[in-house]
């Protein structure tokens, strides 16, 4: 269990029920939510990853956090919130191999938009729109995925499912056992 308010998130691991709810539009942005907000990040900074959906740490609001810098000194970071996100332009196509805190250790080839636009807002309610290709296109529709209660298991082809089972099946076991442990 988890007491410590400072200390980093635990990611939601595949299994987790909470990662398969579709999330719910975010309608004000209040304390308790901010202090999420700079606790998803500081945990940003010590997992193997760019971005983190609020439902992989037990909130199922529709918002996301990212940082495209994340490996860069702390005074060269660019931390991004981006709430209520919607598509608002997309094309090309780009498969690559994708990967996912709530699937440690597994990465599969995912087919997505090469090239997005996304508008939201950031934690003031001012609009932003945000466009992209690359790894960023891929990062926003990988979470806006998680905002959907969709997972990169959905992803999966029936021949990553079978080359994958044990590895995906310890995973779940991990994740039904829900946030450490509670
Ligand atoms: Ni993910």
């Amino acid at each position: 269990m988890n007491r410590d308010d400072s200390a980093p998130l635990s990611i939601l691991s595949f299994g987790d029920p909470r990662l398969f709810r579709k999330s719910e539009e975010v309608l004000s942005v209040d304390a308790p939510m901010k202090h999420l907000i700079d606790r998803m990040f500081e945990t940003l900074y010590v997992v193997p990853g760019i971005g983190i959906a609020a439902p992989q740490v037990g909130c199922n609001l529709r918002f996301f956090v990212f940082d495209m810098n994340r490996r860069a000194e702390p005074g060269k970071r660019k931390p991004v919130t981006l709430i209520n996100p919607v598509v608002t332009a997309q094309e090309g196509v780009v498969t690559e191999d994708e990967g996912c805190l709530s699937f440690p250790g597994i990465f599969i080839p995912v087919e997505r938009y090469a090239r997005i636009e996304v508008k939201g807002f950031d934690l003031d309610g001012k609009e932003i729109v945000l466009e992209g290709e690359g790894l960023f296109a891929r990062l926003v529709q990988h979470e806006m995925d998680h905002l959907e209660g969709f997972l990169l298991s959905d992803r999966m082809t029936p021949w990553d499912k079978i080359r994958l089972k044990t590895r995906i099946r310890e995973i779940e076991k991990s994740g039904k056992r829900g946030f450490r442990g509670e």
